[in-house]
């Protein structure tokens, strides 16, 4: 069993997810955005989020994995579970729970550009900007954190912990 230090209590994230809730309502106005999720980790993020939004949201999800071996990516990225809603001239918003490398997210934005959105962006509650290897624009940015393994609130360690309500890191 780890050790876990708290490091975001819950209401530091309720309040990031005001915060946001209320950037993404004033620029979304009057569209009707389609939100993707990245699996696994955003589904908690995206769930409290969408549930803060004033304009009508489209929701799909897809699933990505690196080929890299343990916990480092090598860098490439394949969908394991794709998306279901046609991109094509829709406003997309990208949710992420966290941007560690970049190479998620760098992958994602590039595969929907392809596929020609009216508008994409992102929006990300986590940011670990010490581990980037590839620069990343995150249009909505919750908290940046130090660099540490981080557990709950979606993100796991071994696919544990996601349930915890406030992010922990892993001492
Ligand atoms: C984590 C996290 C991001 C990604 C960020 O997902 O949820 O999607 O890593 O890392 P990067 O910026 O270095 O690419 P993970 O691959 O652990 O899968 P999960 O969401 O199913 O836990």
């Amino acid at each position: 069993m780890p050790e876990l230090k708290l490091l975001i209590p819950r209401e530091q994230l309720e309040a990031t997810l005001e915060r946001l809730s209320g950037e993404i309502n004033r620029d979304y106005r009057g569209k009707n955005p389609l939100l993707i999720g990245i699996l696994k980790g955003s589904f908690i993020f995206l769930a409290d989020l969408i549930r803060r939004l004033e304009v009508p949201v489209e929701i799909d999800f897809v699933q990505l994995a690196s080929y890299g071996m343990g916990t480092e990516t090598s860098g490439r990225v394949r969908v394991k579970r794709g998306l279901s809603i046609p991109v094509r001239g829709r406003d997309v918003l990208v949710v992420e729970d966290i941007v560690d490398t970049g190479i998620t997210v760098d992958f994602l934005l590039r595969y929907l550009k392809k596929r020609r959105p009216a508008s994409l962006k992102l929006c990300a509650l986590l940011d670990k900007p010490e581990r980037r290897r590839v620069p990343v624009q995150i249009d909505y940015l919750g908290l940046t954190v130090p660099n540490k393994f981080l557990v709950g609130y979606g993100l796991d360690w071994g696919e544990k912990y996601r349930q915890l309500p406030e992010v922990w890191a892993v001492e």
